[in-house]
């Protein structure tokens, strides 16, 4: 992998403004804090790495001239790519499934592209029941990956509304490249002066809520000291909420590791909307904390 840090710096970026709507719905999400959360990169770096890409909602509002997204998720990085190569590809992917549910019973097709995704996880499908999956929350169960959402009561927005955030969505990302890859592998890639943004699959109200945590932050730690150490620039995203809505401070941060932390409040969870189920949401903003390495 070659980045051209060296060479040249993004002194300024395209956009910093999140687009007009998102291209696909991915649970944590970052679109409702993207503008605030890259008010705080530095003014200047080389590339810029979204390591834990997901929706792609910072890369895009970065609109960077040299970007790198990447994730493990393979249905993801498909959509992603084929954006890259091929819009119009993924615009007709979308028109194809929205003609095919609309025009018929809604929720069996909705089922039949659901059953189509699961006997082989693909970014088409992915992309089509994102759109159209109960409150935009794609879940997976644990032991097999099966994708179990149910069809949402909404009709999925036209395909022309789709066409047009293509073609934003393919401008903003017209600097950038995708990678199907862990994160510890992308971020051994950066050198000095370049940005990484991560975003990891952490939330600390799940760790209580589950008793188990599969994502490994001392890693993600030790890999934010090795780049820090390479003059590589590092934010982090947490999830930093307990239940009640204060923020937690037992994370095994290791000491000096950041300069800087920063609270990051927004409207209301996805997540919570779908589980509460239009109960009341007191209580539940959400706030993340932002920590910085420089
Ligand atoms: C909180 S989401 C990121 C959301 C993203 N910022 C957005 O706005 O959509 C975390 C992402 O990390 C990805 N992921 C999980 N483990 C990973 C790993 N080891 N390396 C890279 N990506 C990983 C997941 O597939 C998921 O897309």
């Amino acid at each position: 992998m070659s980045t051209q840090t060296h060479l040249f710096r993004q002194t300024s970026r395209t956009y910093s403004r999140p687009s007009k709507g998102s291209l696909l719905k991915w649970i944590g999400n970052k679109y409702k804090m993207a503008e605030k959360i890259s008010s705080y990169f530095p003014a200047e770096y080389g590339t810029f790495y979204d390591v834990f890409v997901g929706s792609a909602s910072i890369l895009s509002t970065v609109a960077p001239k040299f970007g790198i997204g990447s994730d493990t998720f393979a249905p993801l990085i498909e959509i992603w790519q084929t954006l890259k190569a091929d819009p119009s590809l993924v615009k007709g992917w979308y028109s194809e499934r929205w003609e095919y549910v609309t025009s018929g019973e809604h929720k069996e097709r909705y089922e039949e592209i659901k059953a189509s995704y699961n006997a082989n996880p693909n970014g088409a499908d992915f992309l089509f029941l994102t759109r159209s999956c109960y409150g935009g929350v794609i879940r997976f169960r644990k032991a097999d990956g099966y994708m179990s959402t149910p069809c949402g009561p909404h009709k999925p927005i036209p395909p022309e509304s789709f066409s047009r955030r293509v073609d934003e969505w393919s401008r903003r990302l017209t600097g950038s490249s995708f990678l199907l890859a862990d994160y510890r592998e992308v971020m051994s890639h950066a050198k000095s002066g370049d940005l990484i943004y991560c975003d990891p699959p952490y939330s600390h109200s799940q760790a209580i809520l589950y008793g188990a945590q599969d994502f490994n932050l001392n890693q993600l730690f030790d890999q934010i000291v090795e780049c820090k150490e390479r003059g590589v620039f590092v934010v982090l995203s947490i999830d930093g909420t307990k239940k009640s809505g204060s923020t937690v401070c037992d994370l095994p941060i290791p000491e000096g590791l950041f300069e800087r932390e920063l609270s990051i409040h927004v409207g209301r969870s996805m997540l919570k909307r779908f589980q509460m189920n239009g109960r009341s949401l007191e209580g539940h903003e959400v706030t993340d904390r932002l920590m910085l390495t420089y």
